[in-house]
C-alpha cells in the first residue's frame, strides 16, 4: 500500500466483523511495530495479544464498566473528552463526540465478539512519547493488512484488574499504555477529512503568523493537490 493512503484512511475503526486475524497477519502487524523509534532504543515496550474467547468476554465486561465511568465524567464537565481546542466550534465538538458515542456504543455492545486484542504496555513511556509511534505502526502496519481497530485508554480505570487477568510482571515497572480492539472492519476505509485544515492549526516563525498556505481540503488523493491558494 502507498504510504500516503494509510496515513490519509487509517481510521479507528470501532465495527469490526468476528473473523480471525490469521497468525502470520498479527506477526507482520507487530514485526512493522517494533522497527518504531523509541528512546535510547531501550524497547521497554511488550505486546500482549489476546485471543482467548472467554479472557474477551471478561475485558468485554470491564470495558463497558469503564466507558460508562468516562461517560459520566464526560457528563459532569471531566476529563479529557470536553474541551475541544481554544477556538473551536463548540458544536462541531458535540457532533464529533455524538459520532464518536454512537460508534463506541456499537464497538461496547460488540465487544464480545472482537476477533483481537492489543494490550500495550512500557516502561516509563515518557507520558506516552516513547510508545505512540510504535502504537501508530500497528495501526498503519493493520491497515496494509485491511485490518482495522482502535486505541483505547478506558481500561485505566480498572488497571490492576488488567495486571491481574494478564499476570503482568508490575514490579519490573510494566504499565499499560493502551487496548487496541483489531478486527477486519465491516465498513469501508475513507479519507479522514473531520480535522481542521493545516493553516489553521500551523503558523510559521511565529505562533500568531500565517503558515503561507491555504490547505482547504486534504492533499490526497493526489489529483486534489492543485491550485492551492497562497495564504493572504
Ligand atoms: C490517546 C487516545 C485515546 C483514545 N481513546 C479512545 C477510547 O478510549 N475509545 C475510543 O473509542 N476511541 C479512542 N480513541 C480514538 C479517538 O476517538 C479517535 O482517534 C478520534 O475520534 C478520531 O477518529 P478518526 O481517526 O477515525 O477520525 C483514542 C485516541 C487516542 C489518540
Amino acid at each position: 500500500m502507498e504510504i500516503h493512503e494509510a496515513l490519509y484512511t487509517t481510521r479507528m475503526m470501532r465495527r469490526l466483523r468476528p473473523d480471525p486475524i490469521p497468525l502470520d497477519t498479527q506477526a507482520r502487524i507487530l514485526d512493522a511495530a517494533v522497527r518504531a523509534p523509541n528512546g535510547g532504543n531501550t524497547q521497554r515496550w511488550h505486546f500482549v495479544a489476546v485471543d482467548d474467547r472467554e479472557l474477551i468476554r471478561e475485558f468485554a465486561r470491564l470495558f463497558r464498566e469503564a466507558r460508562a465511568l468516562e461517560y459520566e465524567k464526560f457528563r459532569t464537565g471531566q476529563g479529557p473528552m470536553v474541551t475541544p481546542a481554544p477556538g473551536a466550534d463548540p458544536a462541531a465538538h458535540a457532533e464529533t463526540m455524538r459520532r464518536i458515542k454512537g460508534s463506541g456504543d456499537y464497538l461496547a455492545d460488540h465487544f464480545d465478539e472482537v476477533p483481537l486484542l492489543l494490550f500495550v504496555f512500557a516502561i516509563d513511556d515518557l507520558g506516552g512519547a516513547n510508545i505512540y509511534p510504535a502504537i501508530w505502526s500497528v495501526l498503519l502496519a493493520a491497515r496494509a493488512e485491511g485490518v482495522g481497530g482502535v486505541m483505547t485508554m478506558v481500561l485505566n480505570n480498572f488497571r490492576d484488574r488488567v495486571n491481574e487477568l494478564l499476570g503482568v510482571p508490575i514490579e519490573e515497572g510494566w504499565k499499560m499504555s493502551a487496548m487496541l480492539t483489531l478486527g477486519y472492519p465491516r465498513g469501508k476505509w475513507a479519507v479522514a477529512a473531520n480535522r481542521l485544515p493545516v493553516h489553521e492549526v500551523s503558523s510559521r516563525n511565529r505562533w500568531d503568523a500565517p503558515f503561507g498556505l491555504e490547505v482547504p481540503r486534504p492533499l490526497w488523493p493526489p489529483h486534489e493537490t492543485a491550485e492551492l491558494p497562497a495564504a493572504g
